[in-house]
């Protein structure tokens, strides 16, 4: 079996490429080119026992790549938020240019490699093309863009992911916290599913879910929060 991790230098990319490799999964580690910590992620991931590969986000590009390592499975994982948005020096809908625009080359990618990859995608609870929020717009379509790619895919969409970050995120926390707080409450008054849809999750747990809906017989999904345990 062999996974390509798009997005393995994030939160829920770095324990989705340490559980792969745990399995013994051979696990090729996607950083982009131009990260300033290039070098770092490099040691880091290949401690995990990944390989790092640097491919330049292009389709033509990414295609060959996929060709060449014939993955059963790709991992979209990424995304960006308005701090990393203003450190890469991105304007305009950010959301759009990243979330949705990232997603378009790994799907045309893997429907030109030509070897039907399965696509693991991770959006967000609320995700809708018809979303006022520029990011749930951005995740919707980008799911769509996903479910018409010509390959076997599955969509995986959690509440807020929580943990502790390098780069603290005191909001995504606070709303966690309070989150689970209410959902605790709804699920004391009999609201269990909806408690289960959307309390907080953390990368652990969601990397784990996300393996197996990669590795499952079914596809062509979209998973919620409850499937996410
Ligand atoms: N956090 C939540 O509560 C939550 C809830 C539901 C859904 N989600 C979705 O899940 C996704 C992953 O979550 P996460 O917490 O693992 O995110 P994260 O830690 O911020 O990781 C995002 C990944 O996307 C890459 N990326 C960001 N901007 C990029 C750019 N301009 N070019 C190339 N790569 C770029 C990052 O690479 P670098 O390290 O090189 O920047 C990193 O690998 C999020 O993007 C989000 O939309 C998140």
């Amino acid at each position: 079996m062999t996974a390509y991790v798009l997005g393995a230098t994030g939160f829920v990319g770095r324990e989705t490429v340490r559980q792969l490799c745990v399995r013994g999964t051979k696990t090729i580690a996607h950083v982009r080119p131009d990260s300033k910590k290039l070098e770092e992620w490099r040691g880091k991931l290949a401690e995990l026992g990944a390989e790092v590969d640097t491919t330049v986000w292009e389709p033509v590009a990414m295609a060959a790549k996929i060709r060449a390592l014939a993955p059963q499975q790709i991992y979209i994982l990424i995304g960006t938020t308005r701090s990393k948005a203003k450190a890469d020096s991105l304007e305009g809908n950010i959301y759009e240019a990243v979330d949705l625009g990232l997603t378009k080359i790994a799907a045309e990618a893997a429907r030109a490699s030509e070897i039907k990859p399965r696509l693991v995608y991770l959006s967000s609870v609320g995700a809708d093309p018809t979303a006022r929020s520029a990011y749930l717009n951005a995740r919707g379509r980008a799911e769509e863009v996903v479910k018409t790619a010509g390959v076997p895919w599955v969509i995986a969409r959690p509440s807020i992911i929580t943990g502790e970050r390098e780069d603290g995120r005191f909001g995504e926390r606070t709303a966690a916290v309070v989150g689970d707080g209410l959902l605790a409450f709804a699920g004391v008054l009999g609201g269990k599913k909806l408690r289960a849809r959307y309390r907080s999750t953390t990368p652990d747990v969601l990397a784990s879910a996300l393996i197996r809906l990669g590795e499952a017989p079914e596809h062509d999904r979209v998973f919620d929060g409850i499937d996410l345990r």
